[in-house]
């Protein structure tokens, strides 16, 4: 994987087995990009790739030049990456090329997190130092590239060399020029309740981007954004994915020219963003992570897994199996008292649960959502031993105990308001929304955060507390914080959420073996930036299997199964009113961190049978499913998405659970086949059906079959028996359990 210099033509290549990142310093200095794509010969020259060198408007008759860090001032039209306004108010800008270095591993980013190497060999950086003269700025931009992944991990620091201060205005952490624009634009659009669905549409001419303004990344827009060959597939063609390992206010943006090249850039929306820059003072960007495949959307979702689950996500949690809980929330809302959720505990422990998981309501007079957030003592009449008193019981009782807390917020009604009502966001000469009725807590100020640590260390270190729920159910209306001087309210939201990162580093350090499980109202802010610290969020207040069916395919195109904790949850379900049958809601939940939510003392004897053998199930793949290797296999985005399907092997190959769902039955549909991906095509595998049954298609495919037959010719999903679909209703779902029987090459043995 070197990164290698060639000196003749200033070109830098970073090199793999899968990927190829070149960037030239062009004649003037001004520091170019020349591929970012399947991987190239090491030896190669590459100079010539570069064309011309830019020379700002007199470019604009010729081709554009592909830049690393465009700036606006030097004729280049195009969306910049990066804007400073100078003392005389000027933004022109022109850094130049001054020199670089190589190391190997990578370095952290102060303040935000990224990802990480747990070795030199893992990775190796390039840093180029540039710096504009008039400006008295100097930019540093990273480049790493990992040995054995198709990913480049991109940040940028700038510094302010001179004597008078710089307001950053807009500092991307990466933009990327493409030479064409013959691209499909997809991104993850959504709201409460319907997060991460899947948009595609043709790149245009002009600029079209996703973003957020509400101070998290929000249940709207992910900062996620892919470019794919219109012809692509889940397992061929050409895509590129940027992610931004932030977890507020982003912009990711794809811009067309009048010469059909495209721009692509990610990073801290500029929208309200300014950074004032003091003499000597430097300000680091998130870090966009990029990834290249040339093997589908399957192959890039692949690479974005692997690395944000294992070199994002750290401390015991990473690599550990992630426990069953029992959420109470569904089952209880505020209502409950200490008898109740033991019934619910002892209950779950019965069913093979592992974790009790106790949801809001727990604290002050918190008997509905309009009070006491901020107020993080037990409600006695609720909880006569206090949250100590609770979790010992849980403990007793064999499970282990977690806590839902809202530490960002406060509550009008609340003491923590009476003592404190200036640590809430707003202007304080203008009403303050209230949303949820609730106040958000002004995470930019040290005092808050140092209180808030104080809070939930207490608690953490008081009780027996293995899991956090961290939820956060509203975003920002006002943001200005009165700490901060009038020239610097620009500032506001990004010291927010370094408040907030600050505040998860501190306890996950002083508390490593709590689990933390970060929720925005569901998936308001499910982001690479929280996945350091909480490896699994709540993926959506969405239980209905159906919908889940969308959610979790399209959250899956960036983050892994172990990062989406999914609950069955009760029927009627409580946000659609759908009736859906057990094992399908289980099925769904199946491929995300398992959970409950519901009551489970209130199941039929039928269906306590039922989820009994499901957790069971889950308990014996536990390791395939939160560590293996999805494939999706069947949109629920496309066509009358009737019907959904994926799977996840193992590394290995040798096992794998193959989920089919659909939606709506139809009479005398004729037979059906689903072809898989991931397996060995020269090892047999032993194919069961779970639920087990005795319907053709469950007897059709039992039994021993070889890897190529089930990637070739595929698993029969539906027969050509007209009793299979009498019945059955709608909502069916069907998990095929794959395991290899021998490792030997079937035709030679043969
Ligand atoms: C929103 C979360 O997403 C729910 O799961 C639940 O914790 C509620 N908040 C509690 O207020």
């Amino acid at each position: 994987m070197p990164i290698t210099f060639e000196s003749t033509s200033r070109t830098f290549h970073l090199r793999n087995e899968q990927v190829s990142y070149l960037i030239r310093v062009l004649e003037n200095g001004t520091l170019g990009h020349l591929h970012f794509g399947g991987s190239l010969a090491e030896s190669g020259s590459y100079g010539r790739l570069s064309g011309r060198e830019f020379l700002g408007f007199a470019n604009r008759l010729g081709a554009p030049v592909a830049l690393e860090c465009p700036t606006p001032g030097t004729g280049d039209y195009r969306v910049p990456a990066l804007v400073v306004e100078q003392q005389d108010g000027s933004t022109a800008l022109d850094p130049r090329f001054v020199s670089h270095r190589v190391f190997g591993g990578k370095p952290a980013i102060p303040g935000l997190p990224s990802t990480y190497v747990q070795s030199y060999d893992e990775a190796e950086t390039l840093e180029i130092l540039l710096a504009d003269t008039p400006a008295s700025l100097e930019v540093r931009l990273f480049f790493t590239i990992f040995a054995d992944r198709p990913v480049i991990a991109r940040s940028a620091r700038v510094r302010n060399v001179g004597t008078e201060p710089l307001t950053v205005e807009c500092a991307m952490s990466a933009a990327l020029d493409l030479p064409d624009s013959d691209w499909d634009l997809v991104h993850l659009s959504g709201a409460w309740a319907r997060e991460c669905e899947v948009r595609t549409r043709r790149l245009e001419a002009g600029s079209q981007s996703i973003g957020s303004v509400r101070g998290a990344s929000g249940h709207q827009h992910n900062p996620f954004l892919a470019l794919k060959r219109p012809s692509t597939t889940e397992e061929s063609g050409e895509a590129y994915g940027l992610s931004l390992v932030y977890s507020g206010n982003f912009l990711a943006e794809a811009e067309v020219d009048q010469y059909q090249t495209t721009r692509l850039r990610i990073g801290i929306n500029p929208e309200g963003f300014s950074w004032t820059l003091e003499p000597a003072a430097e300000f680091c960007t998130p870090e966009a992570i990029l990834v290249y495949s040339d093997a589908g959307m399957g192959a890039l979702s692949d690479a974005y897994h692997g690395l944000y689950r294992d070199r994002l996500g750290r401390g015991v949690w990473r690599d550990a199996p992630r426990p069953i809980v029992i959420n109470n929330w569904e089952a209880t809302y505020f209502d409950f008292d200490e008898p109740r959720l033991l019934e619910i505990a002892t209950a779950a422990h019965g069913l093979g649960i592992e974790m009790f998981v106790l949801d809001d309501g727990w604290f002050g007079r918190r008997d509905n959502d309009d009070t006491s957030l901020g107020d993080w003592t037990a409600n006695r009449d609720k909880l006569p031993g206090g949250v100590e008193g609770l979790a010992r019981q849980i403990e007793a009782l064999g499970l282990r105990f977690g806590i839902w807390i809202e530490p960002e917020m406060v509550s009008q009604r609340s003491q923590l308001y009476a003592d404190h009502s200036d640590w809430v966001v707003g202007v304080p000469t203008r009403p303050r929304t209230e949303g949820r009725n609730q106040f958000v807590l002004d995470m930019s100020r040290r005092e808050v955060v140092d209180h808030l640590y104080g809070v939930l260390s207490d608690l953490l270190g008081r009780a027996p507390i293995s899991y956090v729920k961290w939820d956060m159910n509203r975003t920002i209306t006002e943001p200005f914080s009165p700490s901060l001087a009038a020239d610097r309210q620009g500032e506001f939201f990004h010291r927010y959420i370094l408040g907030v990162y600050e505040l998860y580093e501190r306890l996950t350090r002083a508390f490593p073996q709590v689990l933390f499980e970060s929720c925005a109202g569901g998936g308001g802010r499910f982001d690479p930036g929280m996945l350091p610290f909480a490896p699994q969020a709540w993926t959506s207040d969405d239980t209905d299997a159906v919908e889940r069916l969308r959610i979790q395919w399209g959250t899956s195109l960036c983050y892994p199964v172990s990062a989406m904790a999914a609950h069955v949850s009760a029927v009627p379900n409580h946000q659609t009113g759908r009736l859906t049958p057990l094992a399908t809601r289980a099925a769904v939940a199946f491929f995300g961190v398992l959970g409950y939510e519901l009551d489970p003392a209130a199941l039929s004897d039928e269906d306590r049978e039922s989820v009994k053998g499901q957790i069971a199930f889950y308990k014996a793949h536990r390791d395939l499913l939160q560590r293996g290797r999805l494939a999706r296999l069947r949109s629920p985005f496309e066509g009358d998405g009737n019907e959904a399907a994926w799977l996840i092997a193992s590394p290995d190959s040798r096992r794998a659970v193959v989920g089919h769902y659909r939606v709506l039955n139809r009479p005398n549909r004729g037979p059906a086949r689903l072809r898989l991906r991931g397996l060995d095509p020269k090892t047999s595998y032993r194919v069961s059906v779970w639920p087990a049954g005795e319907d053709p298609v469950s007897t059709a495919n039992t039994g021993l079959r070889g890897g190529d037959e089930l990637m070739r010719v595929g698993l029969l999903v539906a027969s050509d028996d007209p009793d299979d679909s009498r019945n059955v209703g709608d909502f069916t779902a069907r998990l095929f359990d794959l395991e290899a029987q021998e490792a030997t090459h079937r035709r030679a043995r043969a």
